[in-house]
């Protein structure tokens, strides 16, 4: 079982996926697919957008098959990558209950992540318990498919650790080496780590609405990028202009290559001499954002064209997430039928535990 190649990764089905998610998580997932040294499941957690969507399951349902779309659209394979549905998978719901006694209600309320939700959700006054468990539940997703790796988001730093920390303790109170501790893995590059929105907010974000999805159209995206948030003290194109801040130039250091300067704004070599120019003053956004416009829509051409491609293919879609999700079910059986021997409730094929009855 310790193949110590395994890679989980999963996201809640409850909106389409964006460039945000990309640089933060889909594109490491196509790069370590492709490596073909990795046995890897992608997870769609459905149990987990029920966490904070209990009254709302028609809007997971139907996002099931968007984020399908999503996911092959970018290049993960279904010959090469085991997608699979979080809530039919029994494991994720036994684990979570074992788990659960080695975690104290205050080191979940610490988790910074649960607290950013619950604030934003309003929870603060009424907190769902499955909510505040959804960490136990991911470290159950994790560990029950013995990932060592974990490609995520920054953001879901601390939900690793408390794995890790579930782990140390599960293995630690049942001497056993049984379970794997999970290491997330970040983007290459810096930048991706948190990925700004169109409108300059810190965070690229359904509820926010300053997302460019996956799925846009080349219209509904041109009109986003010219929409874009610059630096509001470069009024007048001669005026001297920041960069670091400048969502068009953060998306640009994301996207851009030297190929891309060629072909479509030969003037500048690359990057840092467009950077130049707009800090020393006399290039104006428009320039910039057309140039940006041309390169997303690059980046988003072969995706559309997938996309369009498995839009037609759904029913194998289908026969894809099924069969992936019977394929967990068996792998992850086998780690929970080890959990429940290591715990010692494996009653009925115990033969010390019969003897009791003789
Ligand atoms: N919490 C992740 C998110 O909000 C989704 C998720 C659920 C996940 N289970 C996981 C991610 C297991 C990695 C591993 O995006």
């Amino acid at each position: 079982m310790n193949e110590n190649n395994v890679i989980l990764t999963g996201d809640r089905p409850t909106g389409s996926l964006h460039l945000g998610h990309y640089v933060g998580s889909l594109k490491k997932r196509v790069e370590l697919q492709e490596t073909g040294k990795y046995k890897q499941f992608v997870m769609i957690a459905d149990i987990q957008a029920l966490t904070d969507n209990a009254d709302n399951p028609k809007k997971i349902r139907e996002n099931i098959m968007e984020i399908m779309l999503d996911y092959l659209a970018i290049g993960l394979d279904p010959n090469k990558t085991t997608f699979l549905i979080q809530s039919q998978i029994p494991a994720l719901y036994e684990l979570p209950m074992f788990y659960s006694n080695l975690v104290t209600v205050a080191r979940l309320q610490r988790n910074p992540t649960v607290k950013q939700e619950i604030k934003l959700r309003n929870f603060e006054k009424s907190l769902p318990v499955g909510f505040m468990n959804y960490p136990i539940s991911q470290a159950a997703d994790i560990t029950a498919f013995g990932a060592k790796y974990v490609p995520v988001g920054i953001d879901q730093l601390p939900m690793i650790e408390q794995t890790r920390e579930i782990v140390n303790s599960f293995n630690r109170v049942y001497k056993t080496d049984l379970l794997i501790s999970p290491e997330a893995i970040l983007p290459d590059d810096e930048i991706c780590y948190r990925f700004v929105g169109t409108d300059g907010n810190t965070k690229m974000s359904k509820s926010l609405g300053n997302c460019i999805y996956l799925k846009d159209s080349s219209e509904i995206v041109k009109n986003k990028i010219m929409g874009m948030f610059t630096d509001p003290k470069h009024l007048k194109v001669e005026d001297p202009g920041d960069t670091q801040n400048n969502p068009v130039f953060i998306y640009l250091e994301a996207f851009v290559t030297d190929e891309h300067f060629k072909k479509y704004l030969p003037e500048y070599k690359n990057l840092n001499e467009l950077k130049a120019h707009y800090e020393r003053g006399g290039l104006g956004d428009m320039k910039v954002k057309k140039f940006l416009n041309e390169v997303v829509q690059e980046f988003l051409a072969p995706i559309r064209e997938r996309r369009e491609k498995y839009e037609k293919a759904k029913p194998e879609l289908f026969a894809v997430l099924k069969k992936g999700t019977e394929y967990s079910i068996e792998y992850t059986n086998k780690i929970l039928k080890e959990v429940k021997n290591t715990i010692g409730i494996n009653y009925f094929e115990d033969m010390k535990f019969q003897q009791f009855f003789h």
